[in-house]
């Protein structure tokens, strides 16, 4: 039998592509530059499965493209808001991700921006490289501590709950969390967390606050400036989630004029050409979407999408199917 014609569009580790090409017949992106809608248009047309990434925008129009060959995308991520999922689904194309595998390095670095942002690292850094560094004083770079604060978390999906046990266990952290439907009392009983019917009847009472809801148009703009105007005036942001949840102009003008202290990005709108405005707000700490990138959940996340392919290309339903 005639191995699938699978294409991957982004270079991945090495360990996984090796095994990608002893089952499968694979087109690597030897390139690694994102494809274009037209080059993703007619590659829907040649391969029985592509393996996409966050990189990849694959809009309605993907789908209206005559004689698709293509019966699965296998999403390297968690995240699939940049996949039209409505229509994947009208023409029964199976659409998979990669939880779980990428929860720990997520909370990881959120806690990483929540320290960074508190303790005014990238200030700090800067200064050092700039050999700017006048020596130790009483009032330089004072920041603030996480030690007994309150997190607000926005989602408490598997990433938001790792952030939880890390902040309460490891910092003494009161959780507050907001979520669309209630969350199990054995989950929240964890990290002693409470949770919070209305975003905006949670905002005035934390020292933090970290997004871990969904991209996509239903989260857009999540977070504006009545949402930040509700926050204390110490209060810092984190974003890991999406771009989009946040609106960048409301909270540029936050950082900028005190309505919050300060803010910790790893996701921007429109990657990686984020709001030049950001560059301007030295109590923005600034990351390139590093949340899964280390070595270890890299790995994980490909072996992860070759499970999903096996189990589909066996006639299984793949585990992590969201459509
Ligand atoms: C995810 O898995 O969604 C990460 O943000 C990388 O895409």
């Amino acid at each position: 039998m005639e191995k699938p014609k699978i294409l991957v569009t982004r270079r991945w580790p090495a360990k996984v592509e090796k095994k990608l090409s002893e089952s499968f017949d694979v087109t690597f992106n030897d390139t690694d530059i994102a494809l274009s809608i037209n080059d993703f248009c007619d590659a829907m047309k040649k391969f029985d499965a592509i393996l996409p990434t966050v990189t990849d925008k694959i809009p309605k129009k993907i789908f209206e493209v005559e004689n698709i060959r293509t019966q699965i995308l296998g999403n390297y991520g968690v995240g699939y808001a940049h996949i039209d999922i409505s229509a994947a689904k009208s023409l029964g194309i199976t659409v998979t991700n990669t939880p779980d595998v990428l929860s720990d390095c997520t909370a990881d670095i959120t806690l990483t921006l929540m320290l960074m942002a508190a303790r005014r690292a990238g200030e700090g850094e800067r200064e050092v490289r700039a050999n700017q560094w006048e020596g130790w004083r009483p009032t330089h770079l004072v920041g603030t501590k996480l030690t007994g604060k309150t997190l607000g978390i926005i989602g408490f999906g598997r990433i938001g709950q790792e952030v939880a046990k890390r902040a309460h266990h490891g910092f003494g952290m009161k959780i507050l969390v907001q979520n669309r439907s209630s969350i199990d009392p054995s989950i929240l009983s964890q990290t002693n967390a409470v949770q919070i019917n209305k975003i905006n009847d949670l905002l005035p009472h934390i020292d933090f606050l970290s997004l871990h809801c969904p991209g996509g148009e239903e989260n857009r703009d999540l977070i504006g400036s009545a949402e930040l105007q509700l926050m204390k005036k110490e209060a810092i942001l984190i974003n890991t989630a999406r771009g989009e949840v946040v609106n960048d102009p409301a909270l540029i003008y936050a950082l900028k004029n005190n309505i919050i202290n300060a803010a910790g990005l790893d996701v921007y709108n429109e990657e990686p050409n984020l709001n030049k405005e950001y560059l301007d707000c030295p109590n923005a700490i600034l990351l390139p979407h590093l949340g899964s990138a280390t070595n270890e959940t890299r790995e994980a996340m490909g072996f992860r999408v070759i499970k999903n392919l096996n189990e589909f290309f066996s006639g299984k339903v793949p585990e992590d199917k969201v459509s």
